[in-house]
């Protein structure tokens, strides 16, 4: 059994700020799409209620399948970008019946996941895996990366025999783009059934070999069954650093900061259709972070940190069970567990992504609070970040100034007034003056 002195050990590391925070803050890190979204797959994995890198290991096989048929380095792109988001329409869907959200992890096309649900509930079904894979093709669009990758994730559920969604392609009608993307989710996910890699080796091959006519296009299946026989496949498919590996690809270009921020506000856009929040409110209220952040004398290149992380600070939600999220009634003890994780998941996955340890550490605290009652760290006074209470306070403001359900939006002048009452419990007095100073035109 550990020691105090271990648990103590343990407790100070998980809340030691340096293990994140850079000294030498740059700025926002010039960082392409691919690199960004290998690592905020997590996060749509943390949704789709996969193994943690399901959809990095989807992209794995994708890619590498690509090559080896010989597509060009445009497609090859596409196909990289079609497996990390395939699922990204899941962290938008309403909270599923059992069934249904059983059906979506089924490692198979439509069929057989249909054949794991009692008949009367299919159209339920059909319906919700048709929403996630529109929404997600919708979301490729607006992250500019192209009609192919819509295409591969809005068909992922497809079957090379024509046994899919309502409007379904089939055989050579499907665009390679989407047969790859398909193939490589059903793979991966045959993969993580059978559990063991030696068990995998064995039977891998046939496994795919008996989907080839049916659920895979033929000639993917038989250079699959190929692959599945190389040592050099499975380890890169078990690599440790196999995150690293598909984000030192860096595909997509890299970002400006401007490019960044928009790229960042259609994310922060999804985390917010899962939390019932009209999209557009994430942007007002990092744009809004970043100006009181500069009314705190933050430097100008920290403020770009600041909106960064506020674009980000609820992606740990989509770990958080939808129907929680929506409950309208008080939450039990463990629903508010598992609500009070969000902060960590986040922390988690911003953590990976080079350049943004700072604002993977204030994100992890932007529900801690100055009298030590916050979660997930209980941090008192200082060790609360300035930052995050940036983040904070300007999403409370917002919350207050928005319409909700049960009651009316406040006015600017009387939300101000309900901040103020938390000064020296939720937030430090300094952090509520500059935030008046600079809600100005707002209150
Ligand atoms: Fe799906
Ligand atoms: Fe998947
Ligand atoms: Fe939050």
């Amino acid at each position: 059994m550990a020691s105090n002195a271990q648990i103590q050990t343990v407790r100070a590391d998980f809340l030691d700020p340096s293990l994140y925070d850079d000294t030498g803050i740059a700025g926002v890190p010039r960082l392409s799409r691919g690199t960004l979204l290998a690592a905020l797959s997590r996060a749509f994995d943390l949704a789709e209620g996969r193994r943690p890198g399901h959809a990095q290991r989807v992209a794995y096989i994708g890619v590498y399948l690509a090559d080896e048929l010989g597509l060009d380095p445009t497609r090859i792109e596409e196909v990289f970008f079609g497996c990390l988001l395939h699922d990204v329409g899941m962290a938008a869907c309403p909270a599923p019946a059992a069934e249904v959200a059983r059906a979506r992890r089924e490692p198979a096309g439509l069929r057989s996941a249909l054949a794991s649900v009692p008949t009367g509930n299919w159209a339920e079904v059909i319906e919700t895996l048709a929403a996630h894979c529109d929404y997600g093709a919708k979301v490729v669009r607006r992250l500019g990366l192209g009609e192919s990758v819509a295409r591969g994730v809005a068909s992922h559920h497809d079957c090379w025999d024509g046994s899919g969604l309502p409007g379904a392609q089939n055989g050579e009608r499907m665009p390679i783009v989407s047969r790859i993307v398909a193939a490589a989710d059903r793979v991966e996910a045959m993969i993580d059934v059978e559990g063991s890699p030696l068990v995998v080796r064995r039977r891998g091959p046939q496994l795919v070999t008996d989907m080839a006519g049916s659920e895979l296009d033929p000639a993917i299946a038989e250079r699959m069954a190929a692959l599945a026989i190389r040592d050099e496949f499975w380890l890169g498919f078990y690599d440790n650093d196999l995150a690293a590996t598909l984000m030192s690809l860096n595909y997509g270009g890299i970002m400006n900061r401007e490019e960044l921020f928009d790229f960042l506000t259609v994310i922060s856009d999804v985390v917010d259709a899962r939390n019932g929040r009209e999209a557009g409110r994430g942007r007002r209220v990092a744009d809004f972070a970043h100006n009181v952040a500069l009314a705190c004398d933050v430097t100008e290149r920290r403020a770009d940190l600041v909106t960064v992380a506020a674009l980000l600070q609820d992606i740990g939600t989509l770990g958080v069970p939808a129907n929680v999220l929506s409950k309208p009634d008080i939450l039990t003890i463990d629903e508010m567990s598992s609500v009070q994780l969000h902060p960590i998941y986040a922390r988690d996955i911003l953590s990976e992504i080079p350049g943004l340890g700072a604002p993977a550490w204030w994100v992890g605290c932007h529900h801690e609070r100055v009298d030590g009652k916050g979660y997930p760290g209980m941090l008192e006074g200082e060790e609360v970040p300035l930052e995050a209470q940036i983040i904070g306070i300007c999403e409370a403001f917002d919350a207050l100034t928005s319409d909700r359900p049960y009651r009316k939006a406040m006015g600017g002048a009387d939300a101000i007034e309900v901040l103020r009452g938390l000064s020296g419990t939720r937030f430090d007095p300094y952090v509520i003056e500059r935030f008046e100073s600079a809600a100005g035109p707002f209150a």
